[in-house]
């Protein structure tokens, strides 16, 4: 991966803590996490490395001590932009019954067991039945599986949020369907070749699911992998699983930030990603001296991870996306006469600070935001690991923004 000489990276993080969906998304018991912080920590050691947390782009922040700065703001103090923002929504299936109680989002889920603060209330009921319906085969419904299934005493060790452990005890589920459109050549798994239509309830008047109904589909080709399903024979019979819980777990989804559209910024929402190169350059259509319609480089804005190329791919592979991003940065930094946001690259831009400024953002500014820096992070981590140590986990995550600031002090 080449360099770029003395640049300055600022990060700006919406939460006050770091690493995305290796903290909020990862199952807790693998060890990707570890190897995944420590790289992290390696490149946070850098004098030129700056973590600006609990502050948002863009997006107003879902607690009232966040901060939100503005995207235009940030474009006007910095040479350039790179987003990898993630995928912070899901993909919903459109039948009925999606909202009874009993339907999750397996997003939502993941996200509760883990820790995250926005869906520490969701409180699923396991309490219902024994038959639980994960839509979708990709390893998120997996890790909910193991979750759902998964001996308590073995997920207490790790640092699974303590509501989940006492939630989990209390489950009735005894078995899990994980149930696939496709077959066993494009998956794998139990219930294949079946679509949902609807989630269903006992009667009208109950709002709680009861079972989960099904037509069965066929294969384009069923030797391909990467064969599509189509809806089978209509004369064939529905099929109906009993579930009283159910898990939608049919991809992740990113969405544009709320400023792109007025500041011209390419997204595609067919695909959810920000339009670019392959390489993470940001690009739209322009018409060229020809007339015809072209891609255009956007100046300065580079993207990576999902945001880039969709909800997929492990760690490693997200992270030698980020690397290939970088490289297709540091080679037009290094090409001379390419254009950058506010002109070509000169490195002197007031970045960070003068966003502060701009924002009110400093310590005791008109705001007040409370920004976390990177010691204000290492703080709560001690604090995690000390609460950890005492229970036997080697973490016990700050489920509330409130409670990880209030150590922040
Ligand atoms: C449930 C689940 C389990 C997984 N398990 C594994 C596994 O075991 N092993 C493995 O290798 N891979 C696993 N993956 C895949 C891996 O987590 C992803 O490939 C990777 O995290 C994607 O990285 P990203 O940077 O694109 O997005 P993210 O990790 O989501 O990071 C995006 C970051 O942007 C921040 N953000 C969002 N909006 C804003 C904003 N407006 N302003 C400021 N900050 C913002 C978010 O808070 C977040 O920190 C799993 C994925 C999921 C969903
Ligand atoms: N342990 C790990 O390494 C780990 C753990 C979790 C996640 N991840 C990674 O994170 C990424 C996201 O995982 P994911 O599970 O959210 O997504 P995914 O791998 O894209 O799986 C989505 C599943 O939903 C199905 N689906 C989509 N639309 C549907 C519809 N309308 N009706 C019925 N089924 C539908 C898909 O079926 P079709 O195939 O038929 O479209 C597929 O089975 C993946 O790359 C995954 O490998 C890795």
């Amino acid at each position: 991966m080449s360099k770029i000489q003395n640049a300055k990276v600022d990060m700006y993080e919406a939460l006050p803590v770091p690493f995305g969906l290796v903290r909020f998304g990862v199952a807790p018991d693998h060890p990707e996490v570890k190897n995944c912080q420590e790289k992290f920590e390696e490149v946070a050691s850098s004098p030129n490395f700056t973590f600006i947390g609990n502050v948002s782009i863009g997006t107003k922040s879902d607690h009232p001590d966040g901060g939100t700065i503005p995207l235009a703001s940030i474009l006007r103090h910095y040479n350039a932009v790179l987003f990898s923002y993630g995928a912070a929504k899901d993909r919903t299936l459109g039948i009925p019954g999606e909202d009874l109680k009993g339907v999750y989002s397996a997003r939502e889920f993941v996200g509760w067991y883990n820790g995250l603060p926005e869906h520490a209330d969701l409180a699923p009921d396991l309490t219902q039945g024994e038959e639980a319906v994960i839509i979708g085969q990709g390893n998120v419904a997996l890790d909910v599986a193991r979750m759902l299934l998964e001996d308590v005493d073995v997920l207490r060790k790790s640092d699974i949020a303590e509501h989940a452990i006492e939630t989990l005890s209390k489950s009735k589920v005894k078995r899990v369907h994980i149930v696939g459109r496709r077959g066993p050549m494009q998956s794998w798994s139990l219930d294949f070749l079946l679509s949902p239509t609807t989630f269903n309830t006992t009667s009208p008047s109950s709002h709680h699911l009861a079972s989960t109904t099904f037509t069965r589909t066929t294969l384009s080709a069923p030797f391909d992998p990467k064969a599509y399903a189509l809806p089978a024979d209509p004369s064939e019979p529905p099929v109906t699983l009993p579930s009283q819980v159910a898990f939608r777990s049919i991809g992740y989804k990113s969405e544009p930030l709320p400023e792109f559209a007025p500041l011209g910024i390419p997204f595609n929402d067919r695909w959810g990603v920000i339009s670019n190169d392959g390489r993470g350059r940001v690009q739209h259509e322009e018409r060229g001296r020809d007339a015809a319609m072209q891609m255009g480089r956007f100046p300065g804005l580079y993207c990576a991870g999902w945001v880039k190329r969709g909800p997929t791919g492990v760690i490693a592979s997200t992270m030698e996306d980020g690397f290939a991003t970088a490289d297709a940065m540091a080679e037009d930094w290094g090409n001379k006469g390419v254009e950058f946001l506010n002109g070509e690259a000169s490195g002197d831009l007031g970045g960070w600070e003068a966003v502060k400024r701009e924002n009110g953002l400093e310590v005791g500014g008109e705001k007040g935001a409370r920004v976390v820096d990177w010691a204000g992070w290492r703080r709560i981590d001690g604090a995690e690991r000390e609460r950890g140590r005492k229970v036997g986990k080697e973490r016990e995550k700050f489920t509330r923004t409130a409670d990880m600031l209030a150590v922040v002090g």
